[in-house]
């Protein structure tokens, strides 16, 4: 959602500032802003609706504007409706404070108010606006100090905020805050950055500093000082982020999203390398003990779109390899849900939590909730320092590096190999798994990779067959077990970049009402991996042919048998059937990209979507 930069250093800011902004782009936005002061001269907000080339054509690439001390923002409209007037940055009447803000001020109403009776009016329909001159209201009330004025403001704001301020007394010093929402900063070169993510700040600096909640800092050039909300100074350590600078950029293709694709079989090998030696899986970085493992009794996933995708394959595999009960909740309903959890929960139960980001408002939402409750939690996370990986009692970091198209395949990939490992080892702690069927198991993930890797060298075939049906109006996905949870993530996929209406169902779920949406020329994606299966999804192939469906068989080399039915087939290598979404995902993927590169879409920024959804 929102992106936030900054910068306080020796060289212009504007240029940096949109550079920053440029990387954050993936986040999703509709407008754009920046606040550039050169020395105690006023500052100067430039602001643009719609895509940030607008802002660089005002702003002559940055370069018309003038100062060395500044703050951008990306805007994703919650408050009021993508525009000039609410695009950030925000500033109090009289210009005493700027400021920039990613997140949702809950209780914005009575702060409105309240502001109303003390002479203040308002010129946007922004949340931020009103955050801005609260912090303005107890600049002017209280000692006229920064940190005392927002630490104020913070006491009665109610919601997530990363806020990014410029105060008009205190030129050259940008000032930040958050609670719930990305923030990083970083320093190199006697110069400080700002950013709510990574990507921004590579190209400058791999040294950061996670600021937590409820914290501040006031940036100077090169020299960060953080505080807490009583204002007393705080010690935070710098850390060394892993991810290089061009892992951050297309590296030669033509959207990132395809970058990604192709980058699964390292993604997929690193994350198991991560846990995986010799043949042997160690949890024992995670933190997770056998003693905990062999106590298990219920296992909660909780996830968000695709994340949650995996969690629905990853049940299969976890009840079917280490036999514990698992639930697979969406987290924006586990948060608010009175589940009934065992007197002994505390023990015998563990929260997983998947996500990429580690930033999904719901899923951190729902994390905290099991904290509430007494549960363990582990987060199986992507970005370093993020606030899942912060708030879980254990993490597992999946190794894809970043991630910036918006639909996710790298870190899907990952998120279900770590899946895999962690059923595995808890098969084999609570003795379901013979030695024998450890070292096979390994064997088998070992050998995702190059798998992965013969489904990408196929992609002319799906490209080929994607352009031919990109007019479709409505695809449907079928498939039963794990062939279901693989269908599901590949109508997201689809729906989410190409516009195209699709839906996943449970083969066996058709004839209780969708098969009646069957007509003549529909597509109808069929997923048979699972042998066990195949045969009952074949005859709801049959049933949907036979009322005019255009079908599709998407299934492993050697069930030919799918082609006497199938208008198109596309084979995957055979792998033990508990890991086939890792194959069988893979031209669905492609299918979702070729669509949409078809129907001429913006693929890696699609339509109304965030990379990182931080509000609920
Ligand atoms: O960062 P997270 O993994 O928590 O994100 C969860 C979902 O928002 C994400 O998977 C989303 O569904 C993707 N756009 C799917 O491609």
């Amino acid at each position: 959602m929102c992106g936030i930069v900054g910068f306080n250093g020796h060289q212009q800011a504007a240029p940096i500032l949109l550079q920053g902004l440029t990387k954050l782009e993936y986040r999703g936005y509709d407008s754009a802003g920046l606040c550039v002061r050169d020395g105690s001269e006023p500052a100067v907000i430039i602001k643009a609706k719609g895509r940030l080339s607008v802002l660089k054509e005002k702003t002559n690439d940055g370069l018309s504007v003038h100062g060395d001390c500044g703050i951008g923002h990306t805007r994703w409209a919650t408050h009021g409706e993508p525009s000039e007037t609410n695009a950030h940055p925000h500033c109090s009447d009289d210009g005493n404070v700027i400021g920039v803000h990613n997140g949702i001020i809950e209780n914005y109403q009575e702060l409105k108010e309240k502001l109303l009776r003390n002479g203040y009016t308002f010129y946007s329909e922004t949340d931020t606006e009103i955050a801005i001159k609260l912090i303005d209201y107890y600049y002017k009330k209280y000692l006229h100090t920064p940190v005392d004025a927002i630490n104020h403001a913070l006491v009665r704001i109610r919601g997530s905020y990363a806020l990014e301020l410029m105060f008009k007394d205190y030129p050259g010093e940008i000032y930040v805050a958050r609670k719930d929402s990305p923030m990083i900063l970083g320093i190199a070169n006697g110069e400080s950055y700002i950013a709510s993510d990574v990507p921004a700040i590579l190209k400058y600096t791999r040294t950061v500093y996670y600021i937590g909640n409820q914290q501040l800092a006031r940036v100077g050039k090169g020299e960060i000082t953080f505080y807490n909300l009583d204002g007393d100074e705080i010690e935070i350590e710098p850390k060394t982020v892993e991810w290089d600078a061009a892992a951050a950029e297309k590296g030669g293709y033509e959207h990132f999203m395809m970058k990604e694709i192709h980058e699964q079989p390292k993604a997929v090998q690193d994350t198991l390398h991560s846990v995986e030696h010799d043949g042997v899986i160690d949890l024992s970085g995670i933190g997770i003990t056998d003693e905990q493992i062999q106590k298990l009794r219920q296992i909660y996933i909780v996830a968000c779109g695709s994340a949650y995708h995996v969690g629905v394959a990853a049940q299969y595999v976890l009840e079917d390899l280490a036999g514990i009960p698992v639930r697979v909740e969406l987290a924006s309903e586990f948060r608010y849900r009175h589940l009934p959890f065992s007197e002994n929960a505390s023990e015998d139960s563990l929260v997983i939590i998947i996500s990429q980001s580690g930033e999904t408002a719901d899923s951190l939402a729902a994390l905290r909730k099991a904290h509430e409750k007494g549960l363990p939690t582990l987060g199986v996370v992507n970005v370093v320092g993020s606030s899942i990986a912060r708030e879980a009692d254990h993490v597992f970091y999946t190794l894809a590096g970043p991630e910036i198209a918006v639909a996710t395949t790298k870190a899907y990939s990952a998120q279900l190999v770590a899946l895999y490992t962690i059923a595995i080892q808890f098969g084999k702690v609570r003795g379901l798994i013979s030695d024998e069927d450890y070292t096979k198991y390994i064997a088998d993930l070992e050998a995702l990779p190059a798998k992965i890797e013969k489904v990408l060298e196929d992609e002319s075939r799906i490209q080929w067959f994607a352009a031919k049906q990109s007019n479709a109006h409505d695809v449907f996905f079928i498939g039963r077990g794990i062939d279901y949870a693989i269908s599901l993530e590949g109508s997201l996929k689809l729906k989410e970049i190409s516009y195209v209406h699709s839906e996943a169902y449970a083969a066996g779920e058709l004839k209780h009402g969708t098969i009646s949406l069957i007509e003549d020329g529909t597509l109808v994606i069929s997923v048979l991996t699972q042998p066990r299966l195949i045969e009952k999804t074949t005859s709801n192939m049959v049933e949907v042919r036979s009322r005019g469906a255009y079908l599709m068989g998407l299934t492993t080399y050697g069930n030919y048998d799918v082609e006497d039915l199938a208008d198109f087939t596309t084979y995957v290598p055979a792998t033990d059937p508990h890991f086939a979404a890792s194959v069988a995902v893979i031209p669905l993927q492609l299918l979702a990209y070729y669509f949409a590169v078809s129907r001429g879409l913006d693929v890696d920024k699609p339509r109304n979507l965030a990379k990182s959804v931080t509000v609920e």
